[in-house]
């Protein structure tokens, strides 16, 4: 068991931000930079909306948010919330309807956990690569990929794939993520954009 109200549950609580995942995203910025002002920024699995937060707060970036679940009390003119499963075809064109082409796209989505590390692993191996493929078709040239995945052994070819499109990847693990999870974030930075009509 983990103590679900840990010190990052606390900081995020004194802080105002509505999840401790908000420290896990402040840490990959800090070491790579991730957003510029002016960016438009995809995030998937936004909810509750730390991240989103994070990335309003650090830049004057805008977001567009997609979650399974509504986003409550987050109300500002450069967030658009869309509510429903980025793997489906009516979410992606509105994604795409909001804003063509993204410069970033941040994804901590993860599937369900059911108790199997195995089973967790292969949903999260397939959701992140429903998701790489949509980032693809969305991303400007230059842009970056950053997404959670739940490791397992079908990570490194699942990297070594990702990683051609990119010119900079990264894994990391960061410090607000639990001792118990096993979650990890990859950072791909410098799309070679051959997505380009
Ligand atoms: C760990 S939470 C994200 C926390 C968020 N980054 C924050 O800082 O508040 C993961 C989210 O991914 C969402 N999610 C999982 N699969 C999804 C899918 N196929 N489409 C959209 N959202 C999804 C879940 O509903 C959940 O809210």
């Amino acid at each position: 068991m983990y103590d679900r109200k840990d010190a990052f549950y606390k900081k995020a609580k004194a802080e105002g931000y509505k999840s401790r995942a908000a420290y896990k995203l402040l840490e990959l910025n800090k070491k790579h930079a991730l957003f510029r002002s002016g960016d438009n920024v995809l995030d998937v699995g936004c909810a509750p909306g730390g991240w989103v937060q994070v990335i309003l707060n650090l830049k004057k970036c805008h977001v567009v948010g997609v979650d399974l679940i509504e986003v409550e009390g987050l109300m500002d003119p450069r967030f658009t919330f869309i509510h429903g499963d980025i793997t489906t075809q009516e979410i992606i064109d509105q994604v795409l309807e909001v804003c063509p082409k993204y410069d970033c796209v941040v994804s901590d989505a993860a599937p369900n956990t059911s108790g199997s590390k195995l089973l967790d692993h292969v949903n999260s191996v397939e959701l992140v690569r429903l998701i790489f493929y949509f980032a693809k078709k969305c991303l400007k040239k230059g842009g970056s990929f950053t997404c959670k995945l739940f490791e397992g052994e079908d990570r490194a070819e699942l990297v070594k794939e990702m990683k051609k499109d990119f010119t900079f990847s990264k894994m990391l693990r960061p410090e607000a993520t639990r001792k118990a999870s096993f979650e990890m974030y990859m950072v791909f930075k410098g799309f070679k954009g051959n997505n380009e009509e």
